[in-house]
């Protein structure tokens, strides 16, 4: 098979293209290279398939819709599934937030959400509030709204010029007291006091939203410490600022909760989600929004469309589809039930990984862990890029965001499963860590 023309995304290409790694089936928690090797799948495809591959009712349902309808766009005429889906996430959504703006990835959920919060404040008759703050490390996909609230620098360097006015708070990592911490910090939540430092350079008449990950999962799962984003949601009350949360990762069950906001006790203005949502199966995404601020956009001529926004694609019947299906399944299997039976279990089994020659820091929420090598001299994510290829040869897949191995494993994982990717993953670190040892590059 010819690889040239495929311009890959997030990938670099070139070393790709000298030693491919490709799945070609995939069931449960495992998939198989196409000469029939089997990979655990560490990182749920990329955290999207909590329920495992292929599920059997998603799978069903997806069929049965594509046999009813194919494509039926949602501008100014609907499609059951649609209305049926966005009722089901406003149910499960924490109180107050219940109206539902769908597109078809977690990119488009942030851009949507920046476009709602401007919209907001410009009905609100403060349209002056266009700064947005995000935080160091944050990633909020990759649309110009969204590099720019976040705060990943990579995905910055190159599109500076084209960027939205924003601030940013810095990370909540702290490796001097974080290393090896199990769960959320019990220090630390005063780090959200810097927002107070924003409000007094910026004033808050200007801000319009701060966004935030509950738990920054694509720069290598960063915990929030103990009452951070309880702090957070006080300031940003106090200072009449939207909270927004990306839940894109956290979003339908990774925390044992429906939504992290859940999990960790506290209730933004707007909630991004996408991945779980459709089990990964259809591309699906969407804003849930709080009913005030949808309503206060509920004007105009009653011809016009009240936000001038949307996709193609928003709320396509096939991605519907996977999305009840995979509310069902959450529901019927207890996959909440699950995360939260098996997360001690996840946690003391990465937290064995602290052993293991050039690691240097090991921090876990709920089925998420991230496990830091030591960089490389010759330079950041070397390391880490060593480890992932090794850990596909050896059998698991992760995710290297810089020298950090990230393990989310599908919510229907054994316990036995979960040890046996630790293990692979061990096996990789050790390997990656005799090639190139402390010192070397
Ligand atoms: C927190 C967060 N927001 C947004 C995105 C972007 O989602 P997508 O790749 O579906 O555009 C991601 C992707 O990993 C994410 O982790």
């Amino acid at each position: 098979m010819r690889h040239e023309a495929f311009w890959m995304p997030y990938t670099p290409n070139r070393a790709f293209k000298a030693a491919p790694r490709l799945l070609a089936r995939a069931e449960g928690v495992r998939c198989w290279t196409p000469e029939g090797r089997e990979v655990l799948d560490g990182v749920s495809g990329l955290w999207c398939v909590g329920a495992g591959h292929r599920h059997p009712r998603i799978v069903a349902a997806m069929k049965r819709q594509l046999d009813t309808l194919d494509c039926a766009s949602n501008f100014q005429v609907g499609h059951p599934g649609a209305f049926e889906l966005a009722e089901r996430i406003a149910a499960v959504a924490p109180p107050g937030l219940d109206r539902v703006f769908l597109v078809n990835s977690g990119s488009e959920a942030c851009d949507t959400a920046v476009k709602i919060a401007l919209a907001f404040w410009r009905a609100q008759g403060q349209g002056q509030r266009t700064l947005l703050v995000g935080r160091e490390r944050g990633f909020h996909g990759v649309g110009f709204g969204g590099i720019s609230v976040g705060g990943m620098t990579a995905n910055r360097r190159a599109f500076g010029a084209a960027m939205l006015r924003a601030d940013h708070l810095r990370s909540t990592w702290d490796p001097a007291t974080q290393a090896f911490v199990r769960g959320q910090p019990a220090a630390g939540a005063d780090m959200a006091d810097e927002l107070e430092r924003l409000v007094a350079l910026h004033d808050a008449s200007n801000i319009a939203a701060v966004f935030v990950e509950p738990v920054a999962g694509s720069t290598g799962v960063l915990v929030p410490p103990l009452g951070y984003l309880q702090r957070l949601r006080e300031l940003c009350t106090r200072h009449g600022i939207l909270l927004v949360f990306d839940e894109v990762i956290t979003g339908f069950g990774r925390l044992g909760a429906m939504f992290g906001a859940q999990a960790l006790g506290v209730v933004p203005d707007m909630i991004l989600f996408a991945k779980t949502v459709s089990n990964g199966a259809a591309p699906l995404g969407g804003v849930i929004v709080r009913r005030q601020i949808h309503d206060a956009l509920m004007h105009g001529p009653p011809h016009l469309a009240e936000l001038m926004h949307g996709y193609t694609c928003s709320g396509h019947p096939l991605a519907c589809a996977a999305g009840l299906a995979m509310l069902d399944v959450l529901a019927e299997e207890d996959l909440l039930g699950r995360v939260r039976a098996l997360a001690p279990h996840f946690e003391r089994t990465v937290h064995e990984l602290a052993s293991t020659p050039g690691v240097v820091s090991v921090r876990n929420l709920g089925l998420a862990a991230g496990i830091e090598l030591a960089p490389s001299p010759a330079g950041t994510g070397q390391r880490g890029a060593a480890a992932q290829a090794a850990a596909f040869d050896l059998g698991v897949l992760t995710r290297a965001p810089g020298d950090t191995l990230v393990l989310a494993p599908p919510f229907v994982s054994t316990p036995a499963e979960i040890e046996q990717m630790a293990e692979r993953l061990r096996a990789a670190i050790v390997q990656t860590h005799t090639e190139h040892p402390e010192g070397s590059p």
